[in-house]
């Protein structure tokens, strides 16, 4: 199917969003709540675009045959910038915050400014819950004072020290410490464990070991129990092996 972005002819896939099908056509629209391996919740309402003259949030946008989607329009320069006001009043202090203020033209911000270094974007939960399958966040209150902690704000039973949750979000407001045998995250300190090879420390908590066994995805624990080098190695032996079976063969 063909949408029109800016005037222009785009072709977009059916089931995508308006903010995929852009991102792919090298568009770009803000965004910090999306990520392409979770579903799109539309809470930091920046990513915003005209389609069929209304404002709306592309991520959470389904594609249409025909749609007008404009990405530059007046109405949608304000809004971005009302939605950027309240964020970097929230967080004052967020470098990313800051670059797309200056990129939208964001003047001086004109309300009370908070000392929260969360955006409230849930990228945490969602990451957590659906790709890491833990579950050991969760979001409590609404709007402003929304919170996105283990439950009862107590080091989770179920958090596996993982890391993902640090990683996804987009300002970076999720502390972590790693030595050579630990990890502590969110309370919680855990041991990483090691490679079976040559006992370097592992990226891996064997709490997080137990979830990838109970889970049965397609990451086979054994290749997990190698530290990089010793996994590349194996690799190497492996094909060796099967190099060497085929010659003797033929
Ligand atoms: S570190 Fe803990 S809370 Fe964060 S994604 Fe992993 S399991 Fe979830
Ligand atoms: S901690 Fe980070 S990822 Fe989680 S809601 Fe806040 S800004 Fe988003
Ligand atoms: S990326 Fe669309 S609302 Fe956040």
């Amino acid at each position: 199917m063909n949408i029109i972005i800016n005037g222009k002819d785009v072709a977009a896939r059916k089931g995508e969003t308006v903010l995929e099908a852009a991102l792919r056509e090298g568009y770009d629209i803000p965004h910090l709540c999306y990520h392409p391996a979770l579903k799109p919740e539309g809470n930091c309402r920046l990513c915003l675009v005209e389609v069929g003259g209304k404002v709306t949030t592309a991520c959470t946008t389904t594609v249409r045959d025909g749609m007008v989607i404009e990405l530059d329009t007046e109405e949608v320069n304000k809004h971005r910038r009302t939605v950027l006001e309240m964020l970097k009043a929230l967080v004052p202090k967020s470098p990313i915050l800051e670059e797309l203020s200056a990129k939208f033209g964001l003047g001086k911000v004109r309300l009370a400014s908070s000392d929260e270094v969360c955006i409230k974007c849930g990228l945490c939960v969602r990451v957590c819950a659906e790709l890491v399958g833990a579950d050991a966040l969760a979001q409590e209150g609404r709007g402003t004072e929304t919170f996105f902690n283990p439950p009862f704000n107590e080091p989770s039973p179920d958090c596996v020290g993982c890391t993902a949750c640090a990683f996804v979000c987009p300002v970076q407001c999720i502390k972590y410490e790693k030595t050579d045998d630990k990890i502590t995250i969110w309370g919680k300190t855990m041991d990483r464990l090691r490679c079976t090879k040559c006992g370097a420390s592992l990226d891996l908590t064997a709490e997080h070991m137990e979830l990838i066994k109970k889970r049965g995805t397609n990451l086979h624990p054994e290749n997990l129990n190698l530290c990089d080098t010793c996994s590349r190695a194996e690799t190497l032996r492996t094909m060796k092996t099967v190099v060497e079976s085929q010659l003797t063969l033929s």
